[in-house]
């Protein structure tokens, strides 16, 4: 099955909460996230039987990489039996993207309930830069922990994101490098994106993945790398040294609509076939009159049929109506 751009189906993100306990700049800025914001209530999240039954009719159509998002996954209470829950579903890789921070006392029960692999946002290892980014009174040492916590319990090869903004944290993308090289996780730096509608993106703001590659390459010499699979997001990079690689995520400077085979579900049940879509299609309501599991199949099948998104390839030129926030869609 593919799309109106011939793209198959192969992953999922899974947004399972839309409350974080950072409030970083780039994507929950305090002034529009403070005690007056209204989150997602409880009885409109999708239960973790919804949830499953759902993904078990995104992996009959060809899903073969699941990962969970929030907000913060590991907020949502209980977040390990869903992991069980889906960990259950045949030959799907499930993974999961965090701030780490409460990482260090749930990874090993994570692992045991059949997560794979971890993602960890980190933006930079200077404290005063974390928590200016991050807002936030964590420490660094506490996602470190998380990242070590991580890799003890095998949620391997660990990835660590770094969304690099131009003027605030470009300064930390060598601490980075050096700090991870030779330990066998992998940093990506991303680009900056002009996701929703309150993190004031401004194109001055982005470093191009072609500078943040030039400023590593001139210390840590480096050559490109293939995909690890089709519709892979990140750019690879080996040292030159054999200490191991990184990736840049170019949304902005060098997007990969073309292979994209992404699908989000929100927390409360809606499907957007692009990150920066502004109108998801419900599915709850489907599911909560009663639907049978060839109806949603046959919903969800309908919906990636006709998709046409690209909206990286076409950025600047479209008008956008209500983006959605990166806390909401899970990125
Ligand atoms: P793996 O390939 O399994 O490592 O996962 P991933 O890189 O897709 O997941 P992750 O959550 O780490 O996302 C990395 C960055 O890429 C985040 O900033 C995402 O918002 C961004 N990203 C992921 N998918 C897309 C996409 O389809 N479009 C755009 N524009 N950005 C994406
Ligand atoms: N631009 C780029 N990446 C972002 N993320 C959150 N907001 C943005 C943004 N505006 C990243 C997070 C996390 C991943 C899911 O998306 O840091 O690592
Ligand atoms: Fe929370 Fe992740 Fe958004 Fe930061 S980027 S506010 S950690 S959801
Ligand atoms: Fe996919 Fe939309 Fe991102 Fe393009 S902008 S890669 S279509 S999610």
């Amino acid at each position: 099955m593919t799309d109106r751009r011939g793209r198959p189906l192969r992953d999922l993100r899974i947004s399972i909460t839309d409350r974080c306990n950072l409030r970083c700049r780039y994507c929950m800025p305090r002034e529009h996230f403070g005690a007056a914001h209204s989150y997602i209530d409880r009885a409109d999240l999708l239960t973790f039987e919804e949830i499953t039954r759902l993904a078990t009719q995104f992996v009959s159509l060809g899903v073969r990489k699941i990962r969970l998002t929030g907000g913060e996954p590991l907020l949502r209470r209980g977040v390990e039996d869903l992991v069980r829950m889906l960990a259950r579903l045949p030959g799907v890789d499930l993974a999961m993207t965090t701030n780490g921070v409460l990482l260090p006392s749930m990874a090993e029960r994570l692992a045991a309930a059949g997560l794979r692999r971890v993602t960890v946002s980190l933006d930079s290892l200077d404290d005063a830069v974390f928590r200016a980014l991050a807002d936030t009174a964590v420490p660094v040492r506490r996602v470190l922990d998380g990242i070590d916590a991580a890799a003890r319990a095998g949620l391997t090869p660990v990835k660590v994101n770094m969304v690099v903004k131009r003027g605030v944290n470009d300064d930390s993308v060598l601490g980075m490098v050096e700090r991870f090289r030779g330990t066998g996780h992998i940093v990506r730096f991303i680009e900056f994106m002009d996701v929703g509608a309150t993190n004031e993106w401004r194109l001055g703001e982005v470093l191009p993945a072609g500078e943040i590659v030039r400023v590593i390459d001139d210390r840590y010499p480096l050559e490109p790398l293939g995909a690890t699979h089709p519709g892979e997001v990140a750019t690879r990079y080996r040292f030159r040294d054999g200490s191991g690689e990184i990736g840049v995520i170019g949304s902005v400077t060098r997007p990969f609509c073309g292979t994209c085979t992404r699908a989000r579900l929100s927390a409360e049940g809606k499907v957007h076939t692009c990150l920066f879509s502004s109108g998801g299609t419900d599915l709850r309501a489907l599911l909560r009159s009663g639907a049978s599991d060839v109806d949603l199949r046959s919903a969800v099948a309908g919906l990636w049929r006709a998709r046409d998104d690209r909206y990286s390839d076409l950025r600047g030129t479209l008008p956008r109506s209500e983006p959605v926030e990166m806390s909401y869609i899970g990125g």
